[in-house]
C-alpha cells in the first residue's frame, strides 16, 4: 500500500511525478503529495492534498507554472496506516524546518511501517524535535535532517537513518543541499529504478513508468539507490556499489489506460478472453498437450502441495485444489497466507508451495513463502507482475500474463491464476500417470476453450445483469451458494460484491447453509446460486428451493435454457454449457458483472473501493 515515485531530469518533473502517481493510485488514495527540490532554495517545496489524486492535480494547477523549472522531486499516494487521512498526515514529510510555517531542508515519502516509531519519536523529542503529523514516517524525515544538517551527504545520511528503523519501507528523499539527486532505499516494500536518457526515475511498481521507459533496475532488500539525471546507482548499506542487470518489461503503456471503458474493472472483465489466451499461449497446444518446461522444478517428486495466497488469489487456490486432487491425486492444502505464516506448518522438501499473488508484493504471501522455506519446501510463484518481489523469492515462476490489472477488485487475474493451476494439475497428472493419455488430452483440449467460453459468457450476459441489480435495491446482505468448485466461485462472488458495493455477503457451501446462514434469508437478502452440473446441480437446486420457501429472491447462475433455474429464480444469469473443467471459470463472470452493476447502481467508485488498496504491502 502507498505508492512512491521519484524523478531527476528535465523541467517536466511535476508532470512525470503526477503521471506516475496516476498509475499508482491503485495502491492508495487517501491523500497525495509532492516534494520538489529547487536549486538555490532554502527549503523543499511541497504540495499535498487529502483525497484522490485529482485534488492534488487541481492544487498543482493553481501554482500557475511556478513549478515549471523543477527538475528533481518525489511523490506519494497514501493508504493510511498510522494517522487518519488528513493533510498533516499526507506525505511528503519534512525534517530540518526552521519555524512553524517552514517546510524543511529534507523531505521523504514512504511506503511501509516504521515499527519502532514511538521510541524514535520520544528520542527525537528529547533532542528538541516537534512533530506535525501522527505518522510513523515523520521520524524518518527528522532523523535524516539531523544527519544532513550535521554535514553528511544525502545518501550516507539516508543509509545511517535506515539503520535506526525497524519494520518495512521503501523510502525516497530529496534535500535542498543536493537538489540534483533523489536517494531511496527499500526493505520489504517494493522499489524499482526506471532508466531514461538524461533523466531517471523511481517508483513502487513498473506500471508507474511504462509511459517513460521499459528499462528497469530492481532494488533488493537492504539496498540504497541514488539517481541523478545522468546516473542511477545502487549501493549496499555499507556503501559498496552493486552491479545490477537491466530488466526489460514488455507491457504496453496502453494497457494501463481505460481504452474507452468507463472503469478499469469493466475493461478488465471484458479483457478476460484475451487474457486467458495469453495465459495459455505456449503452454497448451491445440491437441491438449501441456508444456510447463519453464517450471524448473522437479515436479515428479512432489508428494504434497500447499497453496498460500490472500483474497481472490486464495479463491483461485481453492479451485486449483479441486483440479489437482481430482486429476493428479495429490493432496492439496489451501492456506490463507496471513495465517500460514504464523502456523508453524508441517512440510518437507517433497512439499510444493504454490504462492499466488497478482501483485507479487503481498507481504503476508511473501512471509508465508519464507515460512515454507524453513521446512525445505520448494516454491512455485504464480504472479501477474514481471520482476515483482515474489518472482525473486521463488524457485520457479509462472506468469499469468494478463497485462496490468488496475481495478482494486481482481477479475481477469482470478481467471488466469485458476487457469495456471489447471495447467499445473494436468502436468502433475501426466508426470504421475494419474490420468490416461487420452483423458489428459481431452481435458487439455477442453481447457484450450476457456477464452472462447468466457467470450460466449460475456455475450450471453449482455443486458441481463441489470435485471438482477433491481433485487439489490433494498438488500441488506447477500448469500452466494454453490457446491464443489462452484463453492469456490461463490466465495469469490461474495468477495467481489462486498468489496465494491459494501453489501455484507457470504459465500457458503449450499448444503451447509441450513446449519446457520439460512437464518439470514428474507426478501432483503438475495440468494445467488451457482447451480453447476450433474448431481451437484440437483443438490444445489433443492437447497435453493429451501431458501425460496423462506421468501428469498434467487438469482441463478445456470445454463441458458435451464428450466428448473427459470422456475425457482427471479433472475437467471445464463452461462454456456462447458466441459467440467471450465464450469467455475465461466460461472465467475456473471458474479463479477453482478458486483460491478450493483456497485455502479449505488453510485460507487468500483475501481477504488473505500479502505482498500490493490497491493497489500503491510501485514
Ligand atoms: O496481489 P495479490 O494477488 O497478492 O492480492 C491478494 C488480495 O489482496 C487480492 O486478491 C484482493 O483480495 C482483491 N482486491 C480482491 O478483489
Amino acid at each position: 500500500m502507498c505508492g512512491i515515485v521519484g524523478y531527476v531530469g528535465r523541467e517536466r518533473c511535476v508532470e512525470v511525478l503526477m503521471e506516475g502517481l496516476r498509475h499508482l493510485e491503485y495502491r492508495g488514495y487517501d491523500s497525495a503529495g509532492l516534494a520538489l527540490a529547487v536549486p538555490g532554495a532554502d527549503e523543499v517545496e511541497q504540495v499535498k492534498r487529502v483525497g484522490p489524486l485529482k485534488e492534488l492535480a487541481e492544487a498543482v494547477s493553481r501554482h500557475n507554472g511556478h513549478f515549471a523549472q523543477v527538475r528533481t522531486g518525489v511523490g506519494h499516494t497514501r493508504w493510511a496506516t498510522h494517522g487518519r487521512p488528513t493533510e498533516a498526515n499526507a506525505h511528503p514529510h519534512f525534517g530540518g524546518y526552521a519555524g512553524d510555517g517552514a517546510n524543511g531542508t529534507v523531505a521523504v515519502v514512504h511506503n511501509g511501517i516504521v515499527e519502532n516509531h514511538v521510541e524514535l519519536k520520544e528520542e527525537l523529542r528529547g533532542r528538541g524535535h516537534t512533530f506535525r503529523s501522527e505518522t510513523d514516517t515523520e521520524v524518518i524525515a527528522h532523523l535524516l535532517a539531523e544527519r544532513v544538517e550535521a554535514g553528511e551527504p544525502l545518501r550516507e545520511a539516508l543509509t545511517n537513518t535506515l539503520r535506526r528503523l525497524q519494520g518495512s519501507f521503501a523510502v525516497a528523499a530529496v534535500s535542498v543541499r543536493e537538489p540534483e539527486k533523489v536517494v531511496a532505499a527499500r526493505h520489504q516494500s517494493p522499489l524499482v529504478v526506471g532508466l531514461g536518457d538524461g533523466e531517471n526515475f523511481l517508483a513502487s511498481a513498473v506500471q508507474a513508468l511504462l509511459g517513460e521507459t521499459h528499462r528497469f533496475l530492481f532494488v533488493e532488500n537492504g539496498e540504497v539507490v541514488e539517481i541523478t539525471d545522468s546516473s542511477a546507482r545502487i549501493y549496499t548499506m555499507d556503501g559498496e556499489p552493486v552491479e545490477r542487470e537491466t530488466f526489460k518489461v514488455d507491457w504496453d503503456p496502453e494497457a494501463v489506460e481505460l481504452g474507452g471503458y468507463e472503469d478499469y474493472m469493466l475493461k478488465e472483465i471484458h479483457e478476460q478472453p484475451a487474457a486467458l489466451q495469453a495465459t495459455l499461449s505456449g503452454r497448451l497446444d491445440a491437441d491438449g498437450v501441456v508444456d510447463l518446461s519453464e517450471v524448473v522444478l522437479d515436479l515428479a517428486s512432489v508428494e504434497r502441495i500447499v497453496v498460500v495466497a490472500c483474497g481472490t488469489a486464495y479463491h483461485a487456490g481453492l479451485l486449483g485444489k479441486h483440479a489437482i486432487e481430482k486429476y493428479a491425486r495429490i493432496p492439496v492444502e489451501v492456506a490463507v497466507a496471513s495465517e500460514y505464516r504464523y502456523a508453524d506448518p508441517i512440510g518437507d522438501e517433497k512439499t510444493l508451495v504454490i504462492a499466488i499473488s497478482q501483485s507479487g508484493e503481498t507481504s503476508d504471501t511473501l512471509a508465508a513463502v519464507q515460512t515454507a522455506r524453513e521446512f525445505g519446501g520448494r516454491v512455485l510463484a504464480v504472479t501477474n507482475t514481471q520482476g515483482s518481489l515474489i518472482t525473486r523469492e521463488a524457485d520457479a515462476v509462472l506468469l499469468t500474463k494478463t497485462g496490468p490489472e488496475i481495478a482494486v477488485a481482481s477479475t481477469k487475474t482470478f481467471l488466469a491464476q485458476t487457469t495456471i493451476l489447471y495447467l499445473v494439475a494436468l502436468e502433475l497428472a501426466r508426470l504421475r500417470g494419474a490420468l490416461s493419455k487420452g483423458e489428459a488430452l481431452e481435458i487439455g483440449r477442453a481447457l484450450r476453450r476457456a477464452p472462447e467460453k468466457v467470450e460466449e459468457t460475456l455475450d450471453l450476459l449482455y443486458g441481463r445483469v441489470e435485471e438482477a441489480v433491481e433485487l439489490f435495491e433494498e438488500a441488506r446482505c447477500a448469500l452466494f451458494l454453490g457446491r464443489g468448485a462452484s463453492h469456490a466461485a461463490a466465495l469469490e462472488g461474495a468477495l467481489k460484491l462486498k468489496e465494491i458495493s459494501y453489501i455484507p455477503a457470504e459465500g457458503y457451501p449450499a448444503g451447509e447453509m441450513k446449519h446457520g446462514p439460512i437464518a439470514l434469508v428474507d426478501e432483503r437478502c438475495p440468494v445467488i446460486s451457482i447451480l453447476g452440473e450433474g448431481l451437484q446441480r440437483e443438490k444445489t437446486l433443492s437447497n435453493v428451493e429451501e431458501t425460496v420457501a423462506r421468501g428469498a429472491n434467487v438469482i441463478a447462475v445456470a445454463h441458458k435454457g435451464d428450466t428448473d433455474a427459470g422456475r425457482i429464480a427471479r433472475v437467471t444469469l445464463p452461462v454456456p454449457e462447458t466441459p467440467e473443467i471450465l464450469g467455475a471459470l465461466v460461472a465467475s463472470v456473471p458474479l463479477q458483472l453482478l458486483a460491478y452493476h450493483v456497485a455502479k447502481d449505488r453510485g460507487l467508485n468500483v475501481d477504488k473501493p473505500r479502505n482498500l488498496a490493490k497491493s497489500v504491502t503491510v501485514e
